[in-house]
Order: structure tokens, then sequence, then C-alpha cells
């Protein structure tokens, strides 16, 4: 596990069972920097969008209408608010919303053109797993975009994680996770790397898997039939 702690699954689901009803007015707002950065990056793409960890959609309404997205998650309660939202704000480029395990896709090799983790590797209990799923899923050519706080122990940064430490743990966040953990096993090639807003706590990490197989992504299909949004 490469020194960091599992989390189990059903503390994720149990975890966020709570967080789901306050989730986009607590950690909402002080994630959203890294989120508008991301955003802008995959808006100007085409095509496909797989968001891992899509949680409560918040960021949802604020994807292009040009790309097709499909949302996937673990926590049932996160989910069932994503779903209301698609609905009330009559989102119709959402492909689907699917309670699923990151670790597990149920998804082909090669189905998007863009995915996207925004403050999930982290979380899940099996980070590794997670991205070679990542991995998996992108098209060649195309782009995996990684939003995550990562560890660092000294400066303003490191004050502020403390501070920060017991808001992290209840988010079920492991504090010793550092960027070379996804960066020093990827496959990927990293093109870009962003510090974010607040103070530099959190960091965008942008890739690209070679284009080596010239075609773009397939469907995006589920290998079941997939849930009503
Ligand atoms: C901190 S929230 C981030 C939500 C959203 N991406 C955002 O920007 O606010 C982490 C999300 O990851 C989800 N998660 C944790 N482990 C997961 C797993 N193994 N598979 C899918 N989702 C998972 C949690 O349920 C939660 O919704």
């Amino acid at each position: 596990m490469n020194g960091i702690a599992r989390i189990d699954e059903q503390s994720v689901i149990k975890a966020y069972a709570r967080w789901a009803p306050v989730y986009d007015l607590s950690f909402g707002p002080v994630a959203d920097a890294g989120r508008k950065r991301a955003i802008d990056i995959i808006n100007q793409r085409k095509g496909t969008l797989l968001e891992v960890g899509v949680g409560t959609g918040v960021a949802l309404p604020r994807y292009a209408s040009h790309l097709t997205v499909t949302g996937i998650d673990l926590s049932p309660d996160m989910l069932r608010i994503a779903r209301q939202r698609v609905r009330e704000r009559k989102l119709t480029n959402i492909a689907g919303i699917y309670e699923m395990d990151a670790s597990e896709l149920r998804f082909e090799d090669a189905s998007f053109d863009t995915v996207v983790a925004m403050y999930v590797m982290t979380v899940v209990p099996d980070p590794v797993q997670v991205l070679k799923e990542l991995e998996r899923v992108c098209a060649p050519g195309g782009e995996v975009v990684i939003v995550n706080h990562f560890a660092q122990d000294h400066g303003v940064r490191g004050w502020v994680e403390s501070f920060m430490a017991p808001a992290a743990r209840a988010l079920g966040w492991h504090p010793d996770f550092r960027a070379e953990t996804i960066t020093d096993i990827t496959t990927l090639d990293l093109v870009e790397t962003v510090k974010l807003k607040p103070f530099g706590l959190f960091t965008m990490l942008r890739f690209k898997k070679a284009d080596d197989a010239a075609e773009g992504a397939s469907s995006g299909a589920v290998d079941e039939s997939p849930t009503a949004i």
C-alpha cells in the first residue's frame, strides 16, 4: 500500500452519509479554486468525460454542454444529491451517474477522452489501484486531471495543514499522501502541475496518455444495464 493506511469502503460510505447533507456548504467553497482550474481545462476538450468521485455533483452544471459526462461515486448518499442536481438543473449532457467503486470501474478500456478525479485520491481505500483504473479507461491521446491535497510538512502550508487536520480526517483524507505516490508510478505523462488556492494547499496534476493507438474514446458504455440518472 506504499505506506498509505487503508481506509475501507464501508468507512467511506458511512463517512459520506454524514457529509452528504452539509457537503456543498462546508467543503464546497474551500475546494472551489481547484475545481475551477480543472473545469476550465476540461471545457477546452471534446468528447466524453468521466468524473470519478463525483460526490454531490457540484461540478456537473459547470461542464460545457458539448461534453458528454458520466459520474461515478461509492456513496449512495452523495449520489442522491448529484442526481437531484442533474434533474433540477435539467443537465442534458449527463450520460449517467453510477454507484461504482473507482478501483473497479465497470467501463471498457479507453472509454473516455478525459477523466477527472477531484479531492478523491486521498479518500479512496486503494489510490494506486484507482490510478491504474483512471489510466485504463482514458483513451489514447486523452487526459487525466487530478486535483488533490498532497502532504507537505513545512512553511505556511504545513501550518494550515495542521490547522485543517481534524476536518481532513473527518473527510477521510490520509494526511501523509504525497504527489509522488501518483507521479512515481503512473504510465501517463505529467504535462502540468499547478498549486492552487488557498495557500497552495491543493494541487492540480494534468496527465496525457500517449497517442500511439490514435483512436478516440469508445462509447463509455458500462458492462451492465446502466442505472437511470
Ligand atoms: C472529498 S469528496 C469529493 C467530491 C467531489 N469530487 C468534489 O469536488 O467535491 C470525495 C468523494 O470520493 C468518493 N469516494 C471515496 N472512495 C471512493 C471509491 N473507492 N470509489 C468511488 N468514489 C469514492 C466519496 O464518496 C466522496 O463523494
